[in-house]
């Protein structure tokens, strides 16, 4: 199935998506400096993209960079006075990452900011940063629910929070694990689902990455 779902992606790809010449030379950098290919796929950063239009993003939050691969797709949906802000905790990712953004001309637009995210994002509440209107996590897997409280933090009643790899082939339903990235990831959908202040759902996905899938949910107050 995931062989004919890679292909579906392909015919996806071939008929809606137009990845530019900077999200393709990301890839080749990435994989040329070494970085693991754990990068959203095509379809999946220009859906992302679709969101970050469709809520009208000027100001983006991004919890894991890795190359910038997804950081492109969402940069290009912002504002000519948009921002993004992506935290990533490798210093060669981050650099891998600031090139990549600048040859796609987003480097005025998107800022990587290098060490554990949770220390940055306590920065940022501290230094009381203006509300995002989406935020992406994609980042370790074990600090989901502290990056979906910091979120809570940084954003408005409207902004949208979407986490990736919730469903990692349906290991989320086992309740006997000790893997810390599935343990971190149903300690998520139980926060989500306390969480008042959140309107979610998430949706399972097949393609080039997988089994898998994105929690969804928009801020309510
Ligand atoms: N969003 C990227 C993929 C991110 S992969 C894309 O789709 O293109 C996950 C990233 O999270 C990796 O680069 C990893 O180094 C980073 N990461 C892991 N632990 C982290 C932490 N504690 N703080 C910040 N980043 C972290
Ligand atoms: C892994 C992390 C990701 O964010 C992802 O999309 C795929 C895989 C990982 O750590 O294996
Ligand atoms: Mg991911």
């Amino acid at each position: 199935m995931s062989a004919a779902s890679a292909i579906v992606d392909a015919y996806i790809g071939a008929h809606l998506i137009a990845e530019d010449a900077a999200l393709a030379a990301a890839l080749d950098h990435n994989a040329a400096e070494g970085l693991p290919p754990i990068d959203v796929s095509a379809a999946q950063g220009k859906m992302l993209q679709l969101y970050a239009r469709m809520v009208g993003a000027r100001r983006i939050l991004e919890v894991g960079t890795l190359g910038g691969y997804s950081t492109i797709w969402l940069g290009r949906a912002l504002p000519e006075d948009g921002q993004l802000v992506t935290l990533e905790l490798e210093p060669h990712y981050a650099a891998v990452a600031r090139a990549n953004l600048a040859r796609a001309g987003l480097d005025e637009r998107c800022e990587v900011r290098v060490g554990p995210a949770v220390h940055s994002l306590g920065a940022m509440v501290a230094a009381d940063e203006a509300p995002f209107d989406l935020v992406f996590i994609d980042a370790d897997k074990p600090s989901n629910v502290a990056y979906l409280q910091a979120a809570l933090m940084l954003t408005r009643p409207g902004s949208l929070i979407v986490v990736d790899n919730v469903v990692r082939d349906g290991r989320i339903l086992d309740t006997a694990s000790t893997d810390p990235s599935v343990l971190g990831t149903q300690a998520l959908f139980d926060a989500v689902s306390k969480e008042p202040r959140l309107d979610a759902t998430a949706i399972q996905t097949v393609g080039a990455k997988g089994w898998d899938g994105f929690l969804l949910a928009r801020v309510l107050a």
